[in-house]
């Protein structure tokens, strides 16, 4: 496939902001929608592991990790959409065919997407309260969390099978008979998707520490049990670290030949750094780990590992594109249209921000206090103001409709 066919299948209505802003918006939003993935796998497979556990404190655990799950789901969804807009809008000549090579798998990823989500509630149905009760059918959450690694699958082949254009006439007509079914996964690597899917080991035991601080944070929360999920999260941290490095090996020694550069290039130790500074962060911090809001450290830590790592792979996306094929996403014609920008951002900004904060405030607070909680005056105007925006909000994308459409 050469550069010219590739630049054919651009959108010639060109981007409405400078390209490098979808690529670093994509970068960002990525590592949010990766960070959840993994806090997802990581709590459904504590909770199945604690599901199992005579130890009341596992199976209290096993009760708050699938209470996290399913939140982390949702969260996963709803930030796996930024980055599915920002790749189609620079990279689109190649998310579009890899999504048309694998059409079928593209509309069964809702299916099974679905179907994984709802057997993770058939388990909740069946066991709200781990703590208190003999768990029952455990096999939902291993169907849910083997759909879920399907979805990643599904995930993981799209987003491969761009970086190989010159394979793409052979998948679309083997042996020259045209198979225009889109029902194959072509292209895939097994050990970056290890790699990826592998992280959630150090991120779950980032979040557990996390999560002990907040419970620390509540009063007369049982000191024992809080004790007892350090030294947890400690093991899984260096688990976690050691499986990262050990699976990024493997993927780096297993690139194919037009890729083979970035297994010595700076992004991978960038990367290699970042990671192991996060799995080692929490061992540094010692007995700070219980003190003011260090105990939340080491997950912003890993946060921000996540997106060195998240930067990394967008470079061997981009390079290998520009170097291997000649397509440059950031050369795409620009066609600046300040309005949908400014509002972008604005929306991201002030809509985001407020209605977040009141949110979180009030899911934080409420988490923190024990009987019924009452949120303060001030909060209860916070979210008087969410409200109030969002309707603002609603009432311009329709007012700006229809002027243009009047126009
Ligand atoms: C809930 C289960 C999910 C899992 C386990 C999962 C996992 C993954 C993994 C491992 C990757 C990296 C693939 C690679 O680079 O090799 C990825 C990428 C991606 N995921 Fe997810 N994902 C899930 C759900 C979703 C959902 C629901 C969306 C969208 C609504 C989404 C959007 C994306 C996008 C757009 C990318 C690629 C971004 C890019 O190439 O720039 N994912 N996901």
């Amino acid at each position: 496939m050469d550069a010219a066919m590739l630049y054919a299948l651009r959108d010639p209505a060109g981007v409405p902001a400078h390209p490098v802003i979808f690529l670093v918006l994509g970068v960002l939003t990525w590592a949010l929608h990766i960070a959840a993935v993994q806090v997802m796998l990581g709590a459904s497979v504590l909770t199945l592991f604690g599901a199992f556990q005579q130890n009341p404190y596992w199976r209290r655990l096993a009760t708050a990790m699938l209470a996290t799950a399913k939140i982390a789901v949702s969260v996963a969804i709803v930030v796996g959409v930024a980055p599915l807009l920002f790749v189609q809008v620079i990279y689109d000549p190649f998310w579009y065919t890899s999504n048309v090579l694998s059409a079928r798998w593209v509309i069964a990823f809702i299916v099974i997407l679905i179907a994984g989500y709802l057997a993770m509630y058939a388990f909740y149905y069946r066991n709200p309260n781990l703590a208190a009760q003999p768990t029952r059918g455990a096999w939902h959450l291993v169907i849910s969390l083997g759909l879920m690694l399907v979805v990643g699958w599904i995930m993981h082949v799209l987003s491969y099978q761009m970086l190989l254009p010159e394979q793409w006439m052979a998948w679309y007509a083997p042996n020259g008979q045209i198979d225009p079914s889109g029902r194959g996964l072509h292209g895939y690597s097994v050990t970056r998707f290890a790699f990826f899917i592998l992280l959630s080991v150090a991120v779950i035991a980032a979040w557990l520490f996390a999560y002990r601080r907040y419970l620390m944070g509540r009063k007369d929360d049982d000191a024992a049990y809080i004790a007892w999920l350090l030294p947890l999260a400690h093991r899984l941290m260096l688990a976690g670290g050691v499986l990262a490095v050990a699976s990024g090996a493997l993927w780096l020694v297993t690139l194919p030949e037009k890729m083979a550069w970035f297994a010595s290039s700076g992004w991978v130790w960038a990367s290699a750094i970042a990671l192991l500074a996060a799995a080692f962060f929490p061992r540094l911090l010692g007995s700070r780990l219980d003190q003011a809001g260090w105990g939340y450290a080491p997950f912003a830590v890993g946060a921000v590992a996540l997106i060195v790592v998240g930067a990394a792979r967008e470079a061997l996306r981009f390079v290998t594109l520009l170097g291997a094929h000649g397509y440059n996403a950031l050369d795409y014609k620009l066609n600046l249209d300040w309005y949908s920008t400014v509002l972008f951002f604005v929306t991201f900004a002030v809509l985001g921000g407020v209605v977040l904060a009141y949110l979180l405030t009030v899911a934080w607070q409420a988490g923190q206090s024990k009987g019924i909680y009452t949120p303060s005056p001030a909060l209860t105007r916070l979210g008087n103001l969410s409200i109030g925006l969002l309707v603002l909000w609603i009432v311009q994308y329709f007012a700006i409709g229809f002027y243009v459409w009047a126009r």
